[in-house]
């Protein structure tokens, strides 16, 4: 038997070495609230609790708190050459300390500033990153941790499977978590024997009752296969993992001959990923909880090979326990 007891546990305070990964449009309070409950850590998205669930964001961590006292964590999105992006960031992370937060996963760019912004509060930091020359710097940046995006993950993949991505990785001596291909028991069991310190989920807690996802978005999670995830760069610029549906199909997964054409330019890259940043908010806003959405523009990972119901969430997070003690 795998022990749920692991570096990322003790460090984090948590009885199970699982991750409620943010998920912009998925991550509502009541999901986060729900996985930090059953012991393991949910993890606030900024933008997805203000814009799309329409919280202020220091009231919506004191709900969440109103529905457990167990730890959370925040994600931030640092890499932006917007002034102002940067600048609401910072709020952010400073009203999630000030309300109790002590985790942080930070994604793209350098992370030292918000390692440095933390630490003092003895906040941990882990780093998403999809290869070795990233986790060096983020190393570098003085983070505690790091979350391994895999090929098989939802949101933007990385380019590697998992126990590679593990070997190079792990002689940085940094607790490790494996992001990506995790929908049932026996993935997490892998995951911790190839010396993972925990996992990170996205897709399988969107096939949730607490996911306020639409049906039709969860009835396709369930029904899915890994082949029918493919990488689409239509939405955001960057290959983005999302169902097949019929809408995918038919508008194909290559941006447009002049998107690619802006995104190549020095100048216009700038105001090309300005652009996809805002629409792809609203659309994906959209099309996961409008029921009547007909764009269908639906990310998950290749996880769902191994989702076969809608479940609540302690009864996701008891069936992958029991799996871990004897
Ligand atoms: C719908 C969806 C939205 C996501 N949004 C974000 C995000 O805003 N920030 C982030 O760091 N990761 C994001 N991710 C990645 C997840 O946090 C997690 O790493 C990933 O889903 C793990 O792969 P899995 O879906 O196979 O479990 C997203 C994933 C999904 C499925």
């Amino acid at each position: 038997m795998t022990s749920p007891q692991t570096r990322m546990t003790r460090e984090l305070g948590i009885a199970l070495p699982i991750i409620g990964g943010a998920m912009y449009p998925c991550s509502n309070p009541e999901l986060i609230a729900a996985v930090s409950a059953a012991g393991g850590i949910g993890v606030v998205q900024p933008v997805s609790l203000t814009f799309v669930h329409g919280h202020d964001f220091r009231e919506g961590l004191r709900y969440i708190r109103r529905l457990t006292d167990r730890p959370i964590g925040m994600n931030a999105l640092i890499e932006s050459s917007s002034r102002i992006y940067r600048e609401r960031m910072e709020k952010w992370i400073d009203i999630a300390l000030e309300e109790g937060v002590r985790f942080f996963v930070t994604s793209l760019g350098n992370p030292r500033w918000v390692v440095q912004r933390v630490e003092p509060t003895g906040a941990r930091v882990y780093h998403d990153v999809t290869e070795r020359k990233w986790a060096d710097k983020a190393l570098a940046g003085g983070v505690h941790g790091l979350i391994a995006v895999n090929s098989r993950a939802g949101g933007h993949a990385g380019p590697k499977p998992a126990g590679q991505l593990f070997d190079e990785l792990a002689p940085l001596g940094l607790p490790i978590v494996c992001a990506g291909g995790i929908g049932e028991p026996a993935d997490l069991v892998e995951a911790l024997s190839i010396g993972y310190d925990g996992v990170q989920l996205g897709t399988r807690f969107i096939a949730t009752t607490e996911c306020t996802a639409s049906d039709a978005y969860k009835r396709a999670i369930v029904e899915a296969d890994a082949d029918d995830i493919v990488l689409s760069e239509r939405i955001t610029g960057v290959p983005l993992a999302v169902i097949r549906t019929p809408y995918i199909e038919r508008v194909g997964t290559k941006a447009g001959s002049i998107a690619r054409w802006m995104l190549r330019g020095r100048r216009t890259r700038h105001w090309m990923r300005s652009f996809y940043a805002v629409r792809s908010a609203i659309q994906l806003r959209k099309a996961s909880l409008d029921p009547k959405a007909t764009q269908d523009f639906w990310q998950a990972g290749k996880s769902v090979a191994g989702i076969d119901a809608v479940k609540p969430v302690a009864q996701v997070m008891r069936e992958f326990a029991d799996a871990l003690t004897p």
